[in-house]
């Protein structure tokens, strides 16, 4: 089958179906419908967007300025904010004053070093696992870690990481794509747990993970097909709605674009 017809060549074990592809995409409840609706909270004037050059990162940049927020971006290629490496990221985030009360890291990456996500257990290589883990888990985290001192501790902030639906065990129905999926998940178990910690210190924080549907970026270039998919400018948008809608009784939680709750 080529690619781009029916989940393309990189479906899980399930012919015609491809792990991309999120059945609730279009489906699931608008955010104004669920629960987030009634727990607005005041607004995200000043953020930080690491992994401003990529796609959903990029239109959240330009969605926040047309809300005329203050928006820092950062990204590997324009300030050398490598998320793998922890030293830039110490050194790029340390130059930073705080107070950013909106922090998004949209960084992550589906293939690495030209290796391309499973279709069976027998594809299944360290090396291109543990690169998954260095970019999709061990990077936001390290974001997590250093962005600490950049969110106030006395009023509402939102600290988020791009994870992906396909980081769901209790949604994982398809199999392959294992390490990406593996990372993702990791990524999510960093952030609850980080979550837990924060309440502590930064009792009107939500650190959440975010799932953004599938948009047409670079990354689902050779895997969204015919699926459905949004452009960038409505990702963002559906995730600064969740995000505004984000109060502490929120924290450590696994959203969706529709601010849908996602299993673990
Ligand atoms: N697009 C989707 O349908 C979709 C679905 C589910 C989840 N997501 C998640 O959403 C996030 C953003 O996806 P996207 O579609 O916007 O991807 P994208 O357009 O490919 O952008 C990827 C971004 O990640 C950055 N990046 C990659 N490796 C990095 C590293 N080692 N250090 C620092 N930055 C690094 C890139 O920076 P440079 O270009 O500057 O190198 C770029 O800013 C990812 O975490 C992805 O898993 C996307």
């Amino acid at each position: 089958m080529a690619l781009g017809q029916h989940g393309g060549d990189y479906t899980g074990f399930v012919a015609g179906e491809n792990p991309f592809f999120d059945a609730e995409n279009h489906q699931c409840p608008r955010f104004l419908e669920t629960p987030l609706r009634a727990a607005r909270s005041p607004g995200m004037k000043h953020a930080l967007i690491i992994g401003a050059s990529g796609g959903i990162g990029a239109a959240l940049h330009a969605a926040l300025d047309e809300k005329r927020a203050a928006v820092t971006g950062l990204s590997r290629s324009a300030d050398g904010l490598d998320v793998t490496d922890e030293a830039s990221v110490a050194r790029v985030l340390g130059a930073l004053d705080p107070e950013y009360d909106l922090i998004i890291v949209a960084t992550g990456a589906l293939e690495i070093n030209g290796a391309r996500p499973e279709k069976a257990l027998s594809q299944l290589d360290p090396s291109a696992l543990e690169n998954q883990f260095r970019v999709n888990a061990i990077g936001p985290a390290l974001v997590l870690k250093h962005a600490v001192r950049l969110l106030p501790t006395d009023r509402p902030a939102r600290f988020a990481a791009l994870s992906a639906r396909v980081g769901s065990i209790g949604d994982n129905r398809l199999g392959g794509w294992y390490s990406y999926r593996t990372a993702k998940a990791a990524l999510n178990q960093l952030i609850h747990s980080a979550a837990i910690e924060l309440t502590r210190s930064h009792k009107k924080l939500a650190c959440v993970a975010l799932h953004p549907g599938t948009v047409q970026t670079a990354f689902t270039r050779n895997y969204v097909g015919r699926h459905p998919s949004v452009p960038p400018s409505e990702a963002a948008g559906n995730l600064l709605t969740v995000l505004d809608g984000l109060t502490p009784e929120h924290t450590g939680r696994f959203f969706d674009w529709a601010g849908k709750e996602i299993p673990w």
